[in-house]
């Protein structure tokens, strides 16, 4: 291990993340009583120009009045390079009060994007006294944000998740594919001729380089990495088949941008039963092995390493965390 140690962000579950737009608020409610770990609430791009100033104050209005329950909640503001992004976060961190948790920056390109919002909250929070401080999420989905990564990933203290936006990306590094988050038939590898002279076609993921990429800044400073959006919300087992794809590289959660796609997020998301029993296991073999003053234990007939026992660690807490949001 490196001298230089990463410490994670505090944990937070976010396996499913919906999001409704600021100028319907009647599904505010609706995603309430849903299962979403976070709800985003979006004052971008699901919100047309001249409606920006009703959705604030849609977002306004439910921040203090709605309860939210044990939902985590998040607001996404416009973009650094529009006329809203400054009254976004003012009217919003000055009226909004402590129950919002997360800001949601989009279309972040440099480090200084981040400092730029980090000052603008922070001289608000003195001002109004805000307890505890909001914290930052923000979208990779242009090809200047993936090259300037890593210097985002560290830009500040407030943040805690970095996510992967297949469309405004697509659009950014002029891909020609329309289909948000998934396949692209012309992405594909032909094998070689067999004996009949048949060949095969393998479709191949033209997200995997940049999720890798974004997974790995994230991880390297403590943050967690969150798939986006998959688009054709009638596509089920596509959307299943992303969201294992970006859980086997280490995302914790995927957007829903339509509420069916929360059920399946938080499926694939959470531990398997039989991970969380083992992982169980780990624990309490090393908490018995501990009180007889060894080391190293063995479960199962293997030996349990450090590793082992810090990933028990995580597959733990998360349960724990789930258990903890879903009990009532
Ligand atoms: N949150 C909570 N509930 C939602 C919802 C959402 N985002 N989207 C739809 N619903 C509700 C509907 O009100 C409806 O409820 P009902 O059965 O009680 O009438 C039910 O879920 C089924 O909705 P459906 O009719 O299939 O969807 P729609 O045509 O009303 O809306 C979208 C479809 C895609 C426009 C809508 O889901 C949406 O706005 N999604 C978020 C888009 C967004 O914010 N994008 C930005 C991030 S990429
Ligand atoms: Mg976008």
């Amino acid at each position: 291990m490196s001298f230089t140690t990463v410490e994670r962000v505090p944990p937070r579950l976010n396996r499913s993340q919906l999001f409704c737009p600021g100028v319907r608020p009647a599904l505010f409610e609706k995603a309430v009583a849903g299962d979403a770990d976070v709800i985003c609430l979006d004052l971008e791009d699901s919100v047309a120009p001249a409606d920006k100033p009703q959705a604030r104050a849609n977002i306004i209005q439910a921040l203090k009045a709605q309860n939210f329950g044990t939902k985590s909640i998040s607001v996404r503001i416009n973009g650094l390079d529009t006329q809203w992004c400054y009254r976004d976060v003012v009217d919003i961190i000055e009226q909004a009060g402590e129950r919002l948790d997360l800001i949601m920056i989009p279309k972040v390109g440099v480090a200084a994007d981040i400092y730029a919002i980090d000052m603008l909250i922070s001289q608000i929070e003195m001002a109004v006294g805000r307890k505890k401080p909001v914290k930052l999420e923000v979208i990779i989905e242009s090809v200047m944000g993936l090259n300037n990564i890593d210097a985002i990933a560290g830009a500040s203290k407030r943040l805690e998740s970095l996510h992967f936006g297949s469309a405004d990306y697509a659009a950014s590094a002029g891909m020609r594919t329309t289909n948000i988050g998934g396949p692209n038939a012309d992405y594909v590898v032909l094998t070689d001729k067999d004996a009949a002279g048949k060949r095969d076609t393998h479709w191949s993921d033209l997200w995997h380089y940049a999720m890798f990429r974004m997974v790995a800044a994230a991880r390297a400073h403590g943050l967690r990495p969150i798939d986006g959006p998959f688009g054709d919300y009638s596509d089920e087992a596509g959307f299943v088949a992303q969201a294992k794809r970006s859980a086997v590289l280490g995302c914790e959660g995927k957007w829903a941008i339509h509420p069916s796609q929360v059920a399946l997020a938080n499926r694939v998301f959470t531990p398997p039963a039989d991970e969380v029993e083992r992982a169980e296991a780990i624990l309490a073999a090393m908490k018995e092995g501990a009180a007889k003053g060894m080391g190293a234990v063995a479960l199962g007939g293997k030996l349990i390493d450090l590793a082992s026992i810090r990933q028990a660690e995580v597959i733990v807490r998360q349960m724990q965390m789930i258990r903890e949001r879903t009990k009532g």
